[in-house]
């Protein structure tokens, strides 16, 4: 999501973070099941030739066939199902007719589905064909990042112990980490509180309970990590043009070890 900025006063307010019953927590579940299949389908449509707009038709389609809405589609005048970013575009890329994948490319999915009033929130990257072994590598570590962050995500601590997490691992390699957008709390809004940046804070954050269900997903540039918005308000590029993975899964804060809801 796109951070928004507080001014102090607001800032001074205790964030409300939604704890799920039991029956919340299972229609996440399914939400995030369905979506994890969803994205192995659509991983099949990811060749050269493709159009995006075909990838979003199909995503459209699954979601009619298992009776969930789209999260994505019409939010605050979205106008597809899904975000595909490709190359340098970091998300929010809108699919299009004319929008071709290309062998070497690597393109992000990003998706949501709405189950019985529940969003569930997953991206991917992946490669078009062959790539090189840098975009390769940016791709594998900024999935690695996401799991080094959800080391950090259990009962007691704090939210930002995921943050330092992630941008502790990603340092070693010189990426950019985008700052502009952060991850969110998901649940019956796809945008819930907490705000979760994927990098160092200052603060420690919130403390993490069970119950809770977060969409964690860095953002990484294989350059530097400024962006910016495109003339169709929604496309957000590298602003040196480097090629950015973006990596997602929502999950759940438990007793024990955090759920990875979005994968099978
Ligand atoms: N995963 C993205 C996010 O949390 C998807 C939002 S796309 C939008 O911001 F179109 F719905 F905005
Ligand atoms: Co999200």
């Amino acid at each position: 999501m796109i951070k928004k900025t507080f001014n102090i006063r607001k800032e001074a307010f205790k964030l409300s973070i939604s704890i799920k019953s039991e029956r919340e927590i299972a229609l996440m579940r399914e939400s995030n099941r369905l979506l994890a299949i969803m994205h192995l389908e659509l991983e099949k449509m990811v060749t050269p030739g493709r159009s995006t707009w075909d990838i979003d038709m199909e995503a459209r389609r699954y979601a009619k066939d298992c009776g969930c809405g789209l999260s994505f589609l019409n939010y605050e005048g979205y106008p597809a199902a899904l975000c595909i970013s490709v190359n340098e575009e970091v998300v929010h890329g809108i699919p299009r007719k004319d929008k071709i994948l290309q062998e070497g490319d690597i393109v992000s999915i990003d998706a949501g589905l709405i189950y019985k009033g529940y969003h569930s929130d997953a991206a991917r990257t992946y490669g078009v064909g062959t790539i090189s072994p840098e975009k390769q590598k940016l791709i594998d570590e900024t999935r690695n990042s996401f799991f080094e962050g959800i080391k950090m995500a259990k009962a007691g601590n704090h939210l930002f112990d995921i943050s330092n997490a992630i941008d502790d691992y990603i340092s070693q390699f010189g990426y950019g980490i985008v700052r502009d957008l952060v991850g969110h709390g998901v649940g019956s809004s796809l945008h819930e509180e907490p705000q979760i940046p994927n990098f160092r804070q200052n603060k420690r954050g919130p403390v993490l309970r069970p119950g809770m269900t977060l969409a964690i997903e860095p953002m990484i540039n294989m350059g530097r990590g400024d962006v910016e918005w495109l003339d169709d308000d929604w496309t957000v590029v590298a602003c040196d043009g480097s090629p950015s993975a973006h990596y997602e899964n929502s999950i759940l804060i438990t007793d024990g070890e955090p759920e990875i809801l979005s994968l099978i």
